[in-house]
């Protein structure tokens, strides 16, 4: 019988405990072995410590000449203070050491297909995901663990105290729409009929908003069947809340305060993860409206770390003789441009050429551009322009000799959307961002509606039951006369140019919901069959209510500049949506399909 005795964690021995008996647990990290000595780091959760074996105990060093990395084992020995050129700064119990007196083999491990200690290299994706046990004994796999959740623990805290109460809501449900594919499960009581698996917890915040929760919050974990990304997995976790009697505003305060209180409690962790101090942030965020952020960033999701913003020049160029920007112009659509200072010394013929490239491939027509030499300006276009239709250009977008501008004519849309990716593709390679700052902001008047080309018709911006701004008494009336301009009372929050949390305030009169679906094109039936109990619920006494949601996943991974939200995900699924853990999806035995009544056409 092993008796599993620990008196310290591996990363917690010291100075503290020299000349005490110590019993640690844990896996041997690394193992070199110098003759009459073999050396052990021996890791547990908590770090590494280094344990001696000599071999003046003949059967002792016998055992630890059997051990190999990742075995697990029981030491225990006296902590001595190592003699001064053998203390190790980069580890926190590197001034002592254990010199090992019993040492026992829990079990044996088969060669790591991962390095766990000193990774070099990052091996294959696959081969992390098939082997995450071994992927996440890592350092900073664990770290970034360790931080999530003290991160969720901290908000749920924060929550706590303001009046929050955590309500968890049900997987097996109903189609909730948040603009992606339903995950569906067969039931196999009720034959032929299928639940979804939840979107996101809406309609039941809604709910309990209803039945006079009046604060509510949940980690909730959401699945939507969607094109996967490095910031966007099939299931995946929100912080997400409800409030009754709000504007947006009391909304926005409560996530702003909850995102100062976090990250003043993760102060240390994030100072660490970036290897320096990083001002805390300061409230309140910044707020654009969604046509300023168009048009200043040609993104509704800005990243503020930098500048570079663009400059409409629609009107200055109206009566041009160049036909590209006047025609757009006579057809309503824009010409926007953005002024590269310094860049004739910055950007090359050939990276000038590479934009435009990349403008094309986005949908734009052209990338016009313009360098302003000594000499005057060099471009393809500049003849087309009078010496004063340039002199205006200039004086808009601030270009002095040596800028460049770079110009895109189209649909407002396209325009901005093209010019926007331009000037993050600029802020990379101009380094011009800092990956160490953290700009918070948040995007409000969110179109209510957004035209879908594929679908032909006007459909919810965010999702449906989220409320336009103004007389909701004259909803249909506005929707006539311009659809694309009615306002919602939504808000986005962005994070160094990431959608990191999305809220509204909702509809809660049945009236103005039922209005809303005809709109977007639901009809009667469908109204009843999908949302039937929503309208209903609305009709009994629902208060004023909206909230919003966090993307804890994308919030995890900006605040420990991970690259990919998998690497702050336990068990996450690849590209594709597989578990090269477990395999799943997976086929399952026909017994278990007849069961849920399903046959497969493949
Ligand atoms: P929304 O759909 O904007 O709003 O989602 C809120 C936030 O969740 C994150 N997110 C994702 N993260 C990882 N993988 C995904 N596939 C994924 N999809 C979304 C984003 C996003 O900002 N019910 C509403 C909220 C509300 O109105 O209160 C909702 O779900 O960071
Ligand atoms: P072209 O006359 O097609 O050779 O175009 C001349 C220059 O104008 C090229 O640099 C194109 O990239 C650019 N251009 C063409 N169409 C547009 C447009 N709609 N917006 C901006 N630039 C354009």
């Amino acid at each position: 019988m092993i008796n599993m005795k620990r008196t310290h964690n591996c990363g917690e021995v010291g100075v503290k405990d020299i000349d005490h008996e110590i019993y640690l647990l844990g896996w041997v990290h690394r193992r070199r072995d110098h003759g009459g000595l073999i050396f052990l780091d021996l890791r547990d959760r908590s770090g590494i410590v280094q344990v001696v074996v000599s071999s003046q105990d003949a059967e002792l060093f016998a055992t630890a000449e059997k051990l190999r990395i990742e075995y697990v084992v029981q030491v225990s020995g006296k902590a001595v203070k190592r003699s001064p050129e053998t203390i190790n700064q980069q580890i926190k119990t590197g001034e002592i050491e254990i010199k090992c007196s019993n040492l026992e083999i829990l079990n044996t491990s088969k060669t790591p297909p991962i390095e766990i200690a000193d990774a070099t290299t990052e091996p294959d994706e696959m081969v992390r995901l098939r082997y995450r046990y071994l992927d996440l004994r890592k350092d900073k796999m664990r770290e970034n663990l360790v931080f999530r959740h003290k991160l969720i623990r901290a908000m749920a805290n924060y929550l706590d105290q303001k009046g929050f109460i955590e309500i968890e809501t049900p997987f097996l449900t109903k189609s909730t729409p948040e603009g992606a594919r339903d995950y569906l499960v067969p039931s196999r009581v009720n034959p032929g009929k299928f639940y979804a698996l939840p979107q996101s917890p809406q309609l039941f915040k809604q709910l309990l908003m209803i039945a006079g929760m009046e604060k509510y919050f949940q980690v909730a974990r959401c699945f939507r069947d969607e094109d996967l990304r490095s910031d966007r997995q099939p299931e995946f976790t929100q912080l997400d809340l409800e409030m009754s009697f709000v504007t947006r505003d009391d909304v926005i305060e409560v996530i702003e305060g909850t995102l100062k209180h976090t990250l003043a409690e993760l102060e240390k962790d994030i100072d660490k993860y970036r290897g320096k101090r990083i001002p805390l942030i300061e409230l309140p965020f910044p707020r654009l409206t969604w046509d300023e952020a168009m048009n200043r960033f040609g993104s509704d999701k800005p990243d503020l770390r930098f500048g570079l913003e663009l400059v409409d020049i629609s009107d200055l160029v109206r009566d041009t003789e160049c036909m590209i920007f006047a025609r757009t112009v006579a057809a309503g659509g824009a010409v926007k441009c953005i002024n590269v200072k310094e860049g004739e010394n910055k950007l090359s013929r050939a990276e000038l050429e590479k934009l435009e490239e990349t403008a094309k491939k986005l949908g734009a027509k052209g990338l016009a551009w313009l360098v302003l030499t000594s000499n005057g300006p060099k471009s393809p276009i500049a003849k087309f322009f009078k010496e004063e239709e340039l002199e205006l250009i200039y004086t808009r977008t601030k270009c002095e000799t040596g800028d460049v501008l770079l110009f895109v004519a189209d649909y407002f849309d396209i325009a901005c959307n093209v010019l926007g990716e331009v000037r993050l593709e600029l802020g990379k390679k101009m380094q011009l961002i800092d990956y160490n700052s953290f700009h918070f902001t948040w995007v409000i008047d969110f179109p209510l509606f957004e035209y879908s080309k594929t679908e032909k018709r006007w459909v919810s911006r965010h999702h449906p039951f989220t409320s336009p701004q103004g007389n909701l008494d004259e909803i249909e009336e506005k929707f006539l006369k311009e659809p694309g301009r009615i306002k919602a009372q939504a808000y986005d929050l962005v994070l160094n140019g990431t959608e990191i949390g999305g809220g509204s305030i909702r509809i809660h009169r049945a009236d103005i919901q039922h209005k809303i679906f005809k709109i977007i094109g639901i009809g009667e039936e469908e109204i009843n069959r999908r949302f039937g109990f929503l309208i209903e619920a609305l009709e009994y006494g629902a208060p004023p209510h909206g909230g919003v949601a966090l993307g804890l996943d994308r919030l995890v991974m900006m605040l420990a500049g991970m690259d990919s939200i998998r690497d702050v995900i336990a068990f996450p699924k690849t590209q594709s949506a597989l578990c090269p853990l477990t395999g799943a999806p997976d086929v399952v035995d026909p017994q278990q399909l007849k069961d849920i009544h399903i046959r497969t056409a493949i």
